[in-house]
């Protein structure tokens, strides 16, 4: 994650999937915007792969059309047609061994062309069954070597925690871990990133960072939108699979690790992995008091009729899959003993809001009568992911006048503010990490296996019991009564505040 430029090497990408929807929508864009940054080496070669039959132009007309739709920045078309020259198509069916000996050709003949060796990044933009037939293919045209391959892996990563284990196996018996880039592309996220930079380059906030002083913490994903014609795939997810085993964890991850001895790849992750294999263990007997769950009904979104998540296409009439998952979990270590923390995160809610909430103790000793601090509320830290993107500190002041009157005010960072310039997306952080080597905000074996271990007893549960209630909450409402029960059974409530209010 340096951020200078460092010259990089002649690069090779073979995306699997060119013609899906990730690499339209996100991998695409991203290249052409580290393209329009530079960061781009100067010997560099897009090779979509797909099963359809198409020629490179087909492919590129196909790519600007999404480009221009899915770019942070305007897509100039004469700045696409020199990005798009690094782009070609070859059909490929990952499935069939012969194809993959046909990669290493076209990577050979423009290794001759280049009088250089590549970096050779293949990556899995396919479903997440084809994992394993990509990496034997690798293996079989012997394109594994140590120093010149890297694999990129797209979540999920499994669907249980005995199905990632043996995914593991399977790509580690043919690279080293070293060569593997798991994505969780909310690692990637200059906010999330950020969570490190406040914690562990601020003297301020680190010693009140504990037990003694804060009271819970609660990590939110609120999405608007529905499974967007994706129901074929969630229907096998759910929001505990899809959200809260990756996203939501490594965010908790950042939350609550120790500070790392070094700022490099393996110190950052384990210090994650220490968080992970804290989180205390809950029974099965218990989890209905550690977990909530929901689907959503009808509703309204932004004055806009929404359907149910049982009438989107794909979906079965009585489908128990959650779109809604709130957790309370613990880590048992010094640090966190006894401070909840609680997740959620679900689909068709009323707003699109990312945020982190650190609530802190009250003061012990409260000087001011009750009449004088009305709308009192313990110190918070609120870190918004997004929309907006900031840090905001909830204190409060003497308001003006002859009384000792309090009141609750914000000291708040706005990224849009500070900084004139928009941040780059997640994508395009990630796929640079790639290309530089650094796997610091990957995903490494263990970490996976971890958080797989963490909700396993929920998803036990919940696959055993058929949810009779569901659906639950109503499309545009703020998730099912089961998720303020679980909060509000330890006298706490949600914190739903609107970033707008801190202005
Ligand atoms: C993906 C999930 O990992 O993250 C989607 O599969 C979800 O269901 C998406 O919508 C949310 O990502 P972002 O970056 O839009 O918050």
């Amino acid at each position: 994650m340096p951020n200078s430029k460092i010259e990089l090497p002649p690069i090779v990408l073979v995306i699997f999937g060119g013609s899906g929807d990730l690499t339209s929508r996100k991998l695409i864009p991203a290249l052409y915007n580290l393209f329009l940054d530079g960061w781009l080496p100067e010997r560099f070669m897009i090779i979509g792969t797909g099963r359809t039959e198409m020629d490179d132009q087909d492919f590129k007309n196909l790519l600007y059309e999404k480009a221009k739709q899915f770019s942070r920045r305007n897509v100039e078309e004469e700045q696409w047609s020199i990005f798009s020259s690094y782009i070609h198509y070859m059909q490929v069916d990952p499935s069939n061994l012969h194809d993959y000996d046909i990669i290493k050709e076209r990577i050979s003949h423009i290794e001759e062309e280049w009088q250089s060796k590549t970096i050779r990044i293949f990556y899995q933009a396919t479903p997440p069954d084809t994992v394993k037939e990509i990496v034997e293919g690798l293996k079989s045209a012997s394109l594994t070597d140590l120093k010149t391959t890297r694999i990129v892996l797209e979540k999920p990563f499994g669907h249980d925690l005995r199905s990632a284990i043996e995914l593991n196996r399977i790509v580690s018996e043919v690279f080293d871990e070293s060569q593997i880039y798991r994505i969780d592309h909310y690692l990637g996220k200059e906010t999330v990133q950020n969570i490190l930079a406040f914690r562990f380059a601020n003297a301020l906030f680190e010693p009140i960072w504990d037990r003694r002083y804060i009271d819970h913490v609660q990590i939110t994903v609120a999405e608007q939108v529905g499974v967007e014609g994706r129901g074929g795939y969630y229907e096998h997810a759910g929001a505990l699979r899809d959200m809260i085993q990756n996203h939501l964890l490594q965010i908790m991850c950042l939350i609550a690790m120790e500070p790392p001895v070094a700022f490099n790849a393996d110190e950052v992750r384990n210090r994650k992995i220490d968080v992970l294999r804290a989180v205390r263990n809950i029974p099965e007997e218990d989890v209905h008091l550690f977990a909530a769950r929901g689907q959503y009904g009808p509703g309204w979104i932004e004055g806009k009729r929404v359907p149910g998540y049982r009438q989107e296409p794909k979906v079965s009439p009585n489908s128990p899959t959650e779109t809604f998952a709130a957790l309370k979990l613990f880590i048992d270590n010094w640090r966190w003993q006894g401070v909840p923390f609680y997740l959620r995160s679900g689909k068709a809610l009323a707003q699109n809001l990312t945020q982190v909430i650190i609530q802190l103790k009250p003061v012990p000793h409260s000087l001011f009568s009750s009449s004088a601090s009305l709308d009192w509320q313990p110190n918070r830290i609120e870190i918004d992911i997004q929309p907006v993107e900031g840090i905001a500190l909830r204190f409060h002041v003497k308001q003006p006048g002859m009384n000792m009157q309090l009141s609750s005010q914000y000291m708040s960072f706005r990224y849009s503010e500070a900084f004139h310039v928009a941040p780059p997306e997640a994508y395009e952080t990630l796929l640079l990490d790639v290309m530089r080597g650094d796997t610091t905000l990957f995903m490494r074996a263990d970490q996976v296996e971890c958080a797989w271990h963490v909700i396993t007893p929920i998803l036990n549960v919940w696959q055993s019991i058929y949810p009779v209630d569901f659906p639950n909450y109503a499309a545009g409402s703020w998730g099912p009564e089961s998720a303020d029960a679980l909060i509000a059974q330890d006298g706490r409530r949600w914190i739903w505040f609107q970033p707008s209010e801190k202005v």
